[in-house]
């Protein structure tokens, strides 16, 4: 057993890391997400014999495992599903956690207009968003009955409710944290959210003993909110909140990828393969890796590249923009309408500027995982021009394969710009002229400056890996618990 991580490891995440189908022949099979965020909580879950992970179940063979009631054992993997009511499922996932709380925290209301809130939304907050965050206590709470000292590791803003239903049924001393991989915008922006949501969220997490953030901003801008909304009692250079005699640790452990098994799926055969068809586009490469995501700012993406080519008309067939477009939450009709959008951006694009010969933009809608590293270790430039992201492990990942001395053209609003962004051209995400001139400025830079700004941001994601992370959260537990989460003297560093 690992020190710091209790007598039961459980990591509870609405998407979990596998899920099961069945194939013809009717034998049940599996296959790995591939998300950054599964990946790194992989890396935890290896820590420890015995770990279990508990996540929703996304298929009818998911459910099937889930009735089952036993951990199902995968590779190291031991997981446990929640099988919700599929009407409750669709209120939590289409109505309160997207849009509702991931367009508040990444900031994509355009307010006069939206949202529009009422009963609707209170039905989906209490027979959705809670009907499953109790299911997801439940499960848990069943994972952890009888052991000593339990480490409960919850995982983003699908889950914000369970640290209050697991309280109401847990007298054990287990030790609770809730990491937070989306932004947490400043205080005001809560006040989108009815009192009954923005209240009942703020009372929960501070049940936990850790809540945790990508980074110090976030961190900062939660500790201000449970003050400004609860009157709890922060204290934000020590990253403390004070709260009905609990002390809660605020927390930034930046989160990253692991290195080497990127450099190894860099050379993969079946990557290798799709570097081929890379090789016959035309002129040097811009490239956006992403989900099809408002946040992600693809549209004014394409704006920009767009007035890049307007400005500097020489750049006409010398450059090609390979965009990469996974898609997801179609249900949601604000993100199957931003679909539409980027298409239709696309082929203005493409129409206004593209030639006989040449596409200005090259659009994938798909996933494929084996063609966006293919992409990542051939980019000259590397597009995340993010409204707002928690972190964007594409920049760290693309950076450590990339062999192109390729620039990243890096947001001020995403969580990788308080690592990256001294290595980067950074840019105001709203300002496509800004983002324009970036586009070319890297296009255009010296080989000599290019090599050195590619090595420099290589070596800042190697310096600080998905390790690191896992190491720092470990130690933390292990001190708060020390320190009974109440002595002054166990405290976290400084914000
Ligand atoms: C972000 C969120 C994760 C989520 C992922 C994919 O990274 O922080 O919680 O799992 O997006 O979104 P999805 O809705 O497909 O699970």
């Amino acid at each position: 057993m690992v020190s710091g991580l209790g007598e039961q490891l459980v990591i509870v995440s609405n998407r979990g890391p596998v899920t099961f189908s069945r194939t013809e022949s009717g034998e049940r099979e599996y296959s790995r997400g591939a998300g950054g965020l599964v990946t790194a909580l992989n890396a935890v879950s290896r820590r420890q014999e015995g770990a279990v992970w508990i996540a929703s179940a996304m298929s009818e063979e998911d459910a099937a495992v889930s009735r089952e009631n036993v951990p199902y054992e995968v590779e190291d993997l031991r997981v446990t599903f929640v099988e919700h009511d599929p009407d409750a499922y669709s209120l939590m996932y289409n109505h309160i956690a997207n849009p509702l709380l991931w367009f508040v925290q990444h900031g994509l209301y355009d307010l006069p207009y939206s949202p529009g809130l009422g009963d609707d939304t209170r039905r989906a907050w209490e027979e959705g968003y809670v009907t499953v965050n109790r299911n997801f206590a439940e499960a848990t709470a069943g994972a952890i009955a009888g052991a000593e000292s339990p480490v409960i590791l919850l995982h983003d803003y699908q889950l914000y409710m369970v640290p209050r239903f697991l309280r109401e049924r847990l007298v054990s001393d287990a030790f609770i944290s809730l990491f937070v991989h989306i932004p947490w915008p400043e205080p005001d922006y809560w006040r989108v959210l009815p009192r009954y949501i923005r209240e009942g969220v703020l009372e929960s997490l501070l049940e936990t003993s850790i809540v945790a953030f990508h980074t110090r901003r976030y961190a900062r801008n939660f500790i201000e909110t449970a003050t400004a909304f609860l009157g709890a009692e922060g204290d934000a250079e020590r990253g403390i909140i004070r709260h009905e005699d609990r002390e809660i640790w605020v927390k930034a452990y930046p989160i990253s990828i692991d290195p080497g098994e990127f450099k190894e799926l860099a050379s993969d055969e079946a990557v290798e393969a799709e570097e081929e068809a890379l090789r016959n586009l035309p002129g040097q490469l811009v490239v956006r890796v992403d989900r099809m995501d408002l946040s992600k700012n693809t549209v004014r993406g394409f704006e920009a590249y767009g007035r890049m080519l307007e400005r500097h008309p020489e750049m006409r067939e010398q450059v090609t923009f390979l965009a990469r477009v996974q898609p997801s939450r179609e249900d949601v009709r604000e993100y199957a309408r931003y679909a539409e959008v980027v298409q239709e951006t696309v082929d203005r694009v493409n129409k206004d500027h593209g030639t006989d010969a040449w596409k200005p933009i090259e659009l994938a809608m798909e996933d494929n995982f084996p063609r966006s590293i293919a992409a990542y270790k051939n980019y000259d430039v590397l597009l995340v021009n993010a409204v707002r992201d928690g972190m964007n492990l594409v920049a760290k990942e693309a950076a450590v394969v990339n062999d192109r001395g390729g620039v990243l053209v890096l947001s001020e609003n995403a969580g990788a710009y308080e690592e990256l962004g001294e290595h980067a051209l950074t840019v105001n995400p709203f300002d496509l002229d800004e983002q324009a001139e970036a586009i070319y400025r890297a296009l255009t830079m010296p080989a000599g400056e290019r090599a050195r700004k590619a090595r420099a941001l290589k070596q800042a994601v190697e310096a600080n890996t998905i390790e690191h992370w896992v190491q720092a959260q470990i130690r933390d537990i292990a001190s708060y618990r020390e320190g009974g989460g109440e002595k002054q003297s166990a405290a976290p560093d400084a914000l």
